[in-house]
C-alpha cells in the first residue's frame, strides 16, 4: 500500500486501490474478501460472513470444493489449453459426461455466460434459415421484458433495463420483445413465420426473482412447437440445482430445444458455460463458423466434469428444493411490515422491501454484513437471498435469526 493510505482500515485501502485502478462499472458492497470455504466467506479484517449470492449462483456447490478444486489443480499440472486447432484428451470425454448427463445429442463449450447466450442466439438463427426456411437476413428471435441475458452489445439490445442499454446504440435488429408471463402475447408474436427462437430465463434472476405463474413455461413450449420455433431457455443462474430440480424447466418438464447453462458448471473456479441441443439443431453451425479460443479447454472439461459431480453426489437439487421451502416459511412469518413479498424457488429467493426510504434495501443488506451476511439488492427494492446449496439446516437457522435482527432496522 502507497504511505498515502498509511491512516486507512485495510478494507478501505484495498477499496481505495480498486476504484483508482478498476473501472467503474460495478458498485460493490464496501466489504474486501480473502477467503471462502463451503457457505463462507472471510473478509480481509478476518470477519466471517454467511454468503447469500453465491456469487450470482456460480458457486452452488460452495466456495473452493475440494473435489473441484482437486479437479482443477491435477488438470492445471498436466494440460491446460490446446485450442480447438487440436483435439485434446477430455473434450470427448466431458460432451459425453455432460450430453448424458442433460440427455442432449451434443454440446458447443464456451466460456462466459452471454458467449453462451449469444452461440444459442447464433444456432436458433441459423438453424432458422436451413431447417424452417426463414428467408435470408429475417430471423427474430423472441424475448421478455425484464429480461437479463448478459452484456454484449447484441445481448443488451433486447434488454429492458435502462442501465442495461442506455447510451450503447445502435442496436442489433432481429428481436421482438413481449412481456413476460403472457401467452397470448406470445401466442401472437409466434404467428410471424419469421421467428426462429423464444429466448426465456425460467425464472427471471437478476430482475429481482419473479417466477412466472404454474404452467407458463410448459405452455410456452407447447405454443413454440406448434409454431416450429425454439424455444430456449436460458438455465445460466436458475440451472444445476438451484431451485430445486436439476433445471428450473424440470419443475413443468419442459425441455428447451436449446438449453444454456454457466456459472455453476464451475463451482465457481473457471467461467465455464455450454450450449447443449440435438443434433438437428446443433449440427446447423459447420466448422469454422463459430468458436472460442478457450471453449472446452482441457482445465475446464476436467473441473466442469468434477461440478456436476458434485451436484449429483451430494444431491443438491434435493436439499435446495427442502431448505428453500423451509426458509421461505420461515421468513413468511416474521410478518413483517416492510416486506412486501418473499419468492423464489429451491434456494433461488429474493424479498422485496416496502420502505418510504429508496436507499432501504441497502442499508439492510449494509446491517445484514455487520451482523455476518452477505447479500446484495437489485434493481433497488429487491434483496436475493440464494446461498451455495451445501447450506445446512443449522446454518440456515442461524441465517435466518441473522435476518430477522437485522430487519429491525428498517423500523
Ligand atoms: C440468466 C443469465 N443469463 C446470462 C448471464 C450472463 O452470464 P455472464 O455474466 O457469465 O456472462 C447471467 C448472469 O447473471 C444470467 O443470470
Amino acid at each position: 500500500m502507497s504511505p498515502t493510505m498509511g491512516n486507512l482500515s485495510k478494507t478501505r485501502q484495498f477499496i481505495e486501490k480498486e476504484l483508482a485502478y478498476s473501472a467503474h462499472n460495478y458498485h460493490p458492497l464496501p466489504v474486501v474478501l480473502e477467503r471462502g470455504e463451503g457457505v463462507y466467506l472471510w473478509d480481509v479484517e478476518g470477519k466471517r460472513y454467511y454468503d447469500f449470492l453465491s456469487g450470482y449462483s456460480a458457486v452452488n456447490q460452495g466456495h473452493c470444493h475440494p473435489k473441484i478444486v482437486k479437479a482443477l489443480v491435477d488438470q492445471a499440472q498436466k494440460l491446460t489449453l490446446t485450442s480447438r486447432a487440436f483435439h485434446s484428451d477430455l473434450l470427448g470425454e466431458y460432451a459425453e459426461y455432460i450430453t448424458r448427463y442433460f440427455g442432449y445429442g451434443k454440446v458447443l463449450p464456451m466460456n462466459s455466460g452471454v458467449e453462451a447466450v449469444e452461440t444459442a442466439l447464433k444456432l436458433a438463427r441459423r438453424w432458422g434459415y436451413d431447417k424452417k426456411g426463414i428467408p435470408a437476413n429475417q430471423a427474430k428471435i423472441v424475448t421478455v421484458e425484464g429480461n437479463f441475458h448478459g452484456r454484449t452489445l447484441n445481448v443488451v439490445s433486447f434488454s429492458t433495463d435502462p442501465s442495461s442499454r442506455d447510451g450503447f446504440g445502435p442496436f442489433m435488429p432481429g428481436y421482438e420483445v413481449i412481456p413476460y408471463n403472457n401467452l397470448d402475447a406470445l401466442e401472437t408474436t409466434l404467428a410471424d413465420p419469421n421467428v426462429a427462437g423464444f429466448l426465456v430465463e425460467p425464472i427471471q434472476g437478476e430482475a429481482g426473482v419473479y417466477v412466472p405463474e404454474d404452467g407458463y413455461l410448459a405452455a410456452a413450449y407447447n405454443l413454440c412447437k406448434r409454431s416450429n420455433v425454439l424455444f430456449i431457455g436460458d438455465e445460466i443462474q436458475t440451472g444445476l440445482a438451484r431451485t430445486g430440480k436439476m433445471l428450473a424447466c424440470d419443475h413443468e418438464e419442459v425441455r428447451p430445444d436449446i438449453l444454456i447453462l454457466g456459472k455453476a458448471l464451475s463451482g465457481g473456479t473457471l467461467p465455464i458455460s455450454a450450449v447443449l441441443a440435438d443434433d438437428d439443431i446443433m449440427l446447423c453451425i459447420k466448422p469454422g463458423e463459430h468458436g472460442s479460443t478457450y471453449g472446452g479447454n482441457p482445465l475446464a472439461c476436467r473441473v466442469a466434469i468434477a461440478a456436476l459431480e458434485v451436484i449429483k453426489d451430494e444431491k443438491l437439487a434435493e436439499r435446495a428444493a427442502e431448505l428453500g421451502e423451509y426458509f421461505r416459511e420461515q421468513l413468511q412469518q416474521f410478518h413483517h411490515p416492510n416486506i412486501k413479498q418473499i419468492r423464489g424457488k429451491g434456494l433461488l429467493n429474493a424479498i422485496v422491501i416496502h420502505h418510504e426510504n429508496p436507499e432501504a434495501a441497502w442499508e439492510l443488506c449494509l446491517v445484514l454484513k455487520v451482523n455476518g451476511l452477505l447479500a446484495k439488492p437489485t434493481h433497488g427494492d429487491k434483496i436475493r437471498f440464494a446461498p451455495p446449496l451445501v447450506i445446512t439446516r443449522e446454518q440456515l437457522d442461524e441465517c435466518i435469526h441473522i435476518i430477522q435482527q437485522s430487519l429491525t432496522v428498517l423500523e
